[in-house]
């Protein structure tokens, strides 16, 4: 048997993909930076087969999500022909609890789109230049889970067409190609777990909802505002506008699945405890801590690693007593996949 093994992070929106069309085309562009410590591991070994598909995820079989790995790579036969002369064994492993509730689409999917890449230059003996490589890998992530597109590449990312990136796309992601200032080179994210339950209501679900939003014009139109705003921050080191768009993202998008038709509501009380105390932290310190949110009830505490003492202690005395079993992940920005 053959064997290709690829380990992917997870990333972080700070301008937020929430609606999409077409085949997984996102509905506005979108930013984050990439994690380094909640990452994927997968292996895939392959032998000459009629397209047979087995996966195991942290070492157990689950039907929900073998599935979901068969109808992927079938959705990408038409890209990658050679996977219907193939029977594929899939072994992936997440650094990071699945029941954490942390997305694992990212890195899960990323790392299975980066194997299928490596496996097809292996077969064909074809090899793309690297830029192309990771394109195809960032196209063929995108077409598993939206997110996942951003997730192979490091440090901050966006994907999307928006006039102020040239070469942005839709199709895939793009490293963000401008000059970031040194202060925002050492990000830190704190990830504190609220929540370890599975949600309510799924990602995929809640994309679905944007298709018929009352305030799905509005918020792409703003979406894009926020998306070239932020950019703007990053490059002048501007903290303030950066923590205002990061923030406004994160509540604007429970604000959309709050207002959506049916309504839903991810985020719990601790949540809110925890945003509000960040609020106090910050005017009261000056430290430009802020936070933002996925599509569930853990916060992402984002801040600088110059800053990371001052931090620690307002996440042990004032932030852990609202975590489960005072549970969070220390992560920090990324330098992207990596292939073992
Ligand atoms: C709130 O990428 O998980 O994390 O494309 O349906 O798999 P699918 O959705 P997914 O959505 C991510 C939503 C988000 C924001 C973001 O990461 O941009």
């Amino acid at each position: 048997m053959n064997k290709i093994f690829w380990q992917s992070p997870s990333n972080i929106a700070l301008v937020k993909y929430w609606g999409k069309h077409g085949i997984q085309l996102p509905g506005n562009p979108s930013l984050s930076f990439t994690l380094s410590e909640c990452h994927s591991s997968t292996e895939i070994s392959w032998k000459e087969g009629n397209g047979k598909v087995d996966l195991l995820f942290d070492g157990e079989r689950k039907e929900q999500f073998t599935a979901r790995a068969r109808d992927y790579i079938r959705s990408i036969e038409s890209q990658l022909p050679i996977l219907k002369e193939l029977d594929l064994h899939i072994d992936s492993v997440n650094s990071f609890p699945h029941s954490a509730g942390i997305a694992s689409s990212a890195s899960a999917m990323s790392s299975l789109a980066l194997c299928l890449c490596s496996l097809e230059e292996e077969i064909t003996g074809k090899k793309l230049a690297e830029e192309e490589f990771f394109q195809k890998a960032s196209f063929l992530g995108r077409l598993g889970s939206g997110s996942a597109a951003r997730s192979v590449y490091g440090g901050f990312v966006s994907w999307g067409k928006s006039d102020q990136i040239p070469g942005s796309s839709d199709e895939y992601a793009t490293p963000l190609a401008v000059e970031i200032h040194e202060s925002f080179s050492d990000m830190r994210d704190t990830i504190l777990i609220v929540d370890q339950g599975i949600k309510a209501v799924s990602s995929r679900a809640g994309h679905k909802l944007m298709d018929r939003h009352t305030y799905a014009k509005e918020r792409f139109k703003l979406a894009n505002k926020n998306f070239s705003d932020l950019i703007k921050a990053l490059k002048k080191g501007d903290h303030v506008n950066f923590i205002r768009i990061v923030e406004a993202e994160a509540l604007g998008l429970h604000a959309l699945m709050m207002s959506s038709n049916p309504s839903y509501i991810l985020l719990k009380a601790e949540t809110l405890h925890i945003i509000h105390r960040i609020r106090a932290f910050r005017e009261l310190s000056c430290v430009p801590i802020c936070y933002t949110l996925d599509a569930g009830p853990n916060v992402h505490l984002l801040y600088h690693g110059k800053d990371s003492a001052e931090v620690e202690e307002f996440i042990t005395q004032e932030l852990l007593l609202y975590c489960n079993d005072k549970y969070r992940i220390n992560d920090h920005i990324g330098t992207g996949p990596r292939k073992l």
